[in-house]
């Protein structure tokens, strides 16, 4: 078993890249083919770079289920999936399949996950939520089925600072009953989830537990302020988001085939762009770390 310091020495060692993908966050990982086991220093630089980048992309992998699942295991446990709708035959429990093909092998004209294109940050309606989440395009349009990106860490540096200290002390109730409600078009939350996640407290300004630093923890699971009346909680979060959500804390990612993407919720919010679902496919494979509770 390697130390921490030893696979700090050899983070040096290790043999790929790291390019920006821009001033607000993100970088593109060149040089590391993920199909193959990794060595622990690159599992470690890797481990560094999400912290200082918060989201990494590697280009043309060529990613079989289980072998996005053994990466994924690279980084803690995969979260089973919980939307009865992403259940298909001959997955693994732990991958979530989204796709727009019908049974006759084209584009059925239906997004299979509307939940997906309102700002989030993923499981948050768990004590424990999603550290991570990995998410393979098997196809993806030419146009639209973007995924946008929130640096929620710089949104709350940007903060006035009496904004800080009064959200400083604050806990968010965030609930999967309450976002599948207030969504259009979505399923509502299913009895497993229900039973899994009833609301739950978090810190409304959560320090990442391995920067310290603050991050504005909402998103559309994010149901009310807790000890505040529910109308006066919406309209601080509302404000909250639309500030969070400006351009300029803003990455876009332009999907290409077999990118494979992953993020740490733990300072981002993310959202998925529209696309033509009656004439391009969109089929992708999600894997989600737990977390740790923020409580
Ligand atoms: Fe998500």
């Amino acid at each position: 078993m390697t130390s921490t310091m030893e696979a700090r020495a050899d983070a040096k060692r290790s043999t790929f890249a790291a390019t920006s993908l821009g001033p607000v966050m993100g970088a593109e990982i060149v040089g590391l083919d993920l199909s193959k086991p990794l060595s622990a220093a690159d599992i470690q630089r890797l481990q560094d770079l999400l912290i200082e980048y918060k989201v990494l992309c590697f280009r043309d992998q060529d990613l079989s289920i289980d072998r996005q699942i053994a990466f994924t295991k690279y980084w803690g446990t995969p979260l089973e999936h919980t939307m009865a709708s992403h259940k298909r035959t001959g997955t693994r429990e732990e991958v979530q399949v989204a796709s727009n093909v019908g049974p006759d092998g084209k584009p059925n004209g239906k997004h299979p996950d509307v939940t997906a294109m309102r700002w989030h940050t993923d499981r948050s309606w768990r004590p424990d939520p999603a550290l991570m989440t990995l998410l393979y395009g098997v196809e993806v349009p030419g146009e639209g089925g973007d995924t946008l990106f929130c640096n929620t860490s710089l949104a709350y540096d940007n903060l006035p600072d009496e904004t800080k200290r009064r959200i400083d002390p604050m806990k968010v109730i965030h609930s999967v009953e309450y976002s599948r409600r207030t969504g259009t078009g979505g399923p509502p939350a299913t009895e497993y989830e229900l039973r899994i996640a009833p609301p739950t407290p978090h810190p409304l300004a959560r320090k990442h537990p391995v920067t310290g630093k603050r991050a504005i923890f909402a998103g559309c699971h994010a149901w009310k302020i807790d000890g505040m009346p529910e109308a006066d909680g919406r309209r601080l979060l509302d404000e909250l988001m639309a500030f969070a959500t400006q351009d300029r804390f803003v990455y876009r990612h332009k999907w290409r085939r077999h990118d494979l993407v992953m993020w740490d919720n733990r300072c981002t919010f993310h959202a998925a762009t529209p696309y033509d679902t009656a004439k391009e496919i969109r089929i992708t494979h999600r894997t989600v770390v737990q977390g740790t509770r923020t409580n």
